[in-house]
């Protein structure tokens, strides 16, 4: 069955929670979709995770179309949501729409991202006047990382726990479908949750939001340059995939493969005759 912001309204009403995993190409997206993870995140991680950089600071449409057409591709039933990328909404309320409108129209995602709470209103409400979706992201935003002084645990004083519950309400009152929580103190994410009639999606923000989602290279335990504190691995696949191409360097080095079985065949007289 094809997800839809309504199945997420849905979810929060019936206190069923929502998956979400982060994916980037066509075979990624393909495996998690036949998963039932109710819906895909195009993350503007794959700066980091794809492309190799230090922030997602870097990322630019292109990137960001380019990848979410090939998961695109490979889903049939999770709803696609694509981050918006720095500097792709800050700018301007027009180049926020301009911006929203080429990832559903050229990318094929469902459903927008953007970081920021009341500073990003305008953009949200603008976005969804256009009839494209907008999840919402407060608390830890990456693409602040320069402005918070590095990857820092947000709203964990008084004045800034406030602030996020009123960025909460904001995004909510501005439209937005739903809101991703990350990297705030489980007990304030659960006050933000109760205080609102849309989803939450937490990403180091403790059990009781609406829903989770995870990059799926931090899941996986293939991403191994820094492990977040809220980050389990479900399977060690790095680790699999580093014997695998061990394996395979040893077996051609080796000869033992390619082996008959893996070889195409032509007939010896055909062979006897070239010169
Ligand atoms: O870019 C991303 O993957 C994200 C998640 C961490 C929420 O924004």
């Amino acid at each position: 069955m094809k997800n839809t912001i309504e199945t997420f309204r849905k979810q929060k009403l019936n206190g069923d929670k929502i998956t979400m995993l982060t994916a980037y190409d066509y075979s990624t997206a393909k495996l998690i979709d036949q998963s039932g993870i109710d819906s895909i995140l195009v993350g503007d991680s794959l700066g980091m995770t794809m492309l190799g950089y230090d922030s997602t600071l870097s990322v630019t449409m292109e990137d960001m179309i380019h990848h979410t057409k090939a998961v695109s591709r490979g889903v049939e039933n999770a709803l696609i949501v694509a981050d918006m990328p720095f500097m792709s909404y800050q700018t301007s309320i027009y180049d926020a729409v301009v911006n929203a409108g080429r990832l559903i129209k050229e990318g094929n995602a469902h459903a927008v991202k953007l970081e920021g709470g009341a500073t990003v209103c305008e953009q949200i409400k603008a976005i969804v006047d256009c009839q494209i979706p907008v999840m919402a992201h407060i608390g830890l935003t990456p693409q602040s990382i320069n402005a918070f002084g590095g990857f820092k645990v947000q709203g964990k004083s008084q004045e800034t726990a406030q602030r996020l519950i009123d960025d909460a309400l904001k995004v909510q009152e501005a439209g937005a479908f739903a809101v991703v929580l990350e990297g705030i103190p489980s007990k304030l994410a659960k006050i933000i949750t109760e205080k609102l009639d849309i989803a939450t999606i937490g990403i180091g923000a403790g059990a009781d939001c609406d829903g989770q989602v995870l990059v799926y290279q931090d899941m996986l335990a293939m991403f191994s340059d820094f492990k977040p504190k809220f980050v389990k691995y479900f399977a060690n696949i790095g680790e699999v995939m580093t014997s695998a191409f061990m394996e395979y360097s040893k077996e051609v080095k080796n000869g033992t493969f390619p082996s008959a079985e893996h070889c195409y065949k032509i007939d010896d007289d055909i062979i006897e005759r070239l010169h």
